[in-house]
């Protein structure tokens, strides 16, 4: 395993993501170990510009322009990894499989498209490792009823986010010695030190 690799942390709405990447975040601030933390769509200004534009709730773009609007937002972000790529450790908020679980599989848009452009933007850079956090349905539900604000993609039906989900699956089975699925209906101690043990294996 590459040391300063790229880990991405993936999973639905209320699946405990970014938790945990946060939680990854102090302790690598805690070892002094240097990092960058990117989140996706969005990352810097232009890409957070990006970012409103598309999770506005008065935003209604079709299914093929969000897709362009996500991986323009990405494309502003390409540089930022390359200066950083092998050199620094790269946590990331979701990623490409993202686009396929939310685009593909949730929305139907053609998956070679989104392969093709997802090729171009990434150049031979690649995902060394990732973080998949699954959530059921009832615990999606409370969490995303915790939330203050909800953006326009918290608020489609059940039906889609288990889509997406099973979607995310899919993507982790065809390469399952690069994915480590966190269950985040389970004990969230227990879900911490595995992330940390598999965290200390790859960096
Ligand atoms: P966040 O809530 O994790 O910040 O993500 C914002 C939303 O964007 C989330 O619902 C997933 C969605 N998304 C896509 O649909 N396609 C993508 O490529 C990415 C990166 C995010």
């Amino acid at each position: 395993m590459s040391k300063k690799p790229i880990i991405v942390f993936e999973g639905i709405e209320g699946s405990g993501k970014s938790y945990h990447l946060n939680h990854v975040c102090k302790y690598l601030k805690n070892k002094r170990i240097s990092f960058i933390k990117v989140r996706e769509p969005g990352g810097n200004i232009n890409a957070e510009k990006i970012r409103k534009l598309i999770l506005d709730k008065k935003s209604n773009f079709n299914k093929n322009t969000d897709l362009l609007l996500y991986l323009a937002s990405r494309s502003e972000n390409i540089s930022l990894l390359r200066k950083n790529y092998k050199k620094k450790i790269i946590l990331i908020d979701r990623f490409t499989d993202s686009t396929i679980a939310y685009q593909h599989f949730g929305l139907g848009v053609n998956l070679k498209i989104i392969n093709q452009i997802n090729k171009f933007l990434l150049g031979g850079m690649n995902i060394n490792f990732t973080f998949l956090n699954i959530v059921n349905k009832n615990n999606m539900i409370k969490r995303l009823n915790k939330r203050k604000k909800l953006n326009r993609y918290d608020k489609f039906n059940s039906i889609f986010y288990d889509r997406v989900q099973k979607g995310f699956l899919r993507i982790a089975k065809k390469n399952k010695s690069k994915y480590l699925i966190i269950d985040s209906n389970s004990d969230i101690k227990m879900n911490k030190k595995k992330i940390i043990e598999k965290l200390n294996k790859i960096i």
